[in-house]
């Protein structure tokens, strides 16, 4: 089976592409590298892969019409996940081209791509518990209405989603939408809380926390994550409707503060704090109810985050030795 993996530079694309080349599968990967965060920390990541005589990797945007078709032929594919996209909430209101870019427009030469893909079983692409939007309840399932996203960023993943039915019903191509929920782990992204908390705490700076007692995160593993798409790429939606959306994440909503404790007592420093109110486009909650994952591929997160921080701090020491 050869596998598709797009965004393969990125966190959640790296980590996919070695899980499913140490099972043995043969791995195509593409990424932009663009430099929304730092394209060495994306270079290095594609350089562990490298050992992998089943990888491949071509550096291509997929904003650009037929850029894909030039470094891969769609015959040559049986699974793809598309993990590409402009991540981030905060970036999307100074930078909103960069999502309409990667997130719309390159997302539809992804689904064209599988439209002309002879052999296709199955399109897996990332969506995002963003598309929840802010709400006080919980906890979130597939079947909630998601008409109120907060941020561009989130409403560039809801419109993925309805992008992908519309080739599911013209084209009965069967595809599975995940709906990943805050991931962390080691070689993880810089913009990201637990990430910047951790740079700024072994540095003896202070940090910056934003509505830090009403916030909470339904902090999710990336090992579990992993898990989960693995599972679920060999589970193509059978039956009358072709497309599934699942939530992957850990089913417990976790205040900020103890995000922030974890990351002090995985550092071994207590942090300096800033306490500023919430940001545009931000949402207090996000609470995964996995059932639907756990019933239909056994999906079941395990790590929390007292493991799962001390894990990603470990990485963080040993990659920037420090
Ligand atoms: N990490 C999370 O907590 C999280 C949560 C919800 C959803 N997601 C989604 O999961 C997917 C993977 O996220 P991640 O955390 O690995 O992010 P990431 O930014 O580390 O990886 C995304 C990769 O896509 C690449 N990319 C962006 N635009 C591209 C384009 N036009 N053409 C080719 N490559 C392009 C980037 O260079 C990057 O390497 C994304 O779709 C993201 O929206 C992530």
């Amino acid at each position: 089976m050869t596998i598709l993996v797009t965004g393969a530079a990125g966190f959640i694309g790296s980590h996919l592409c070695r899980a499913l080349l140490q099972a043995g599968e043969q791995v195509v990967g593409v990424d932009a590298l663009n430099d929304y965060y730092d394209p060495q920390l994306k270079r290095a990541r594609l350089d562990s892969l490298a050992q992998f005589k089943k990888f491949r990797f071509s550096q291509v945007n997929l904003a650009v019409d037929g850029a894909l078709e030039q470094a891969v032929s769609p015959d040559d594919i049986d699974v793809i996940v598309n993990l590409a996209a402009q991540a981030g909430v905060r970036y999307s209101i100074d930078n909103p081209r960069a999502y309409s870019r990667s997130n719309l427009s390159g997302y539809i030469n992804i689904l064209e791509f599988a439209r002309a893909a002879k052999n296709l079983k199955h399109l897996v692409y990332a969506s995002s518990s963003s598309v929840y939007g802010e709400r006080e309840d919980g906890p979130f399932r597939e079947s909630d209405i998601v008409r109120k996203p907060s941020s561009l960023y989130a409403a560039t993943k809801i419109s993925g989603e309805m992008l992908s039915q519309s080739y599911v019903h013209l084209y009965g191509i069967p595809m599975t939408g995940l709906r990943f929920f805050t991931v962390y782990g080691a070689w993880g992204r810089p913009d990201m809380a637990y990430w910047i908390f951790t740079e700024k705490i072994l540095r003896g700076e202070p940090i910056t926390l934003y509505a830090a007692g009403e916030m909470s995160r339904d902090f999710t593993y990336i090992d579990d994550i992993i898990e989960g798409i693995s599972a679920v790429m060999k589970q193509p939606p059978t039956g009358d409707d072709l497309h599934e959306i699942y939530n992957l994440g850990n089913s417990t909503p976790t205040p900020l503060m103890d995000l922030v404790q974890a990351v002090e007592q995985a550092c071994g420093i207590e942090a300096e704090k800033i306490y500023l109110p919430k940001q545009m486009g931000d949402v207090s909650k996000t609470f995964a109810d996995v059932s639907k994952a756990q019933a239909a591929f056994g999906y079941n997160p395990r790590t929390k985050i007292q493991e799962g921080i001390p894990h990603f701090v470990n990485w963080y020491r040993d990659f920037y030795k420090i």
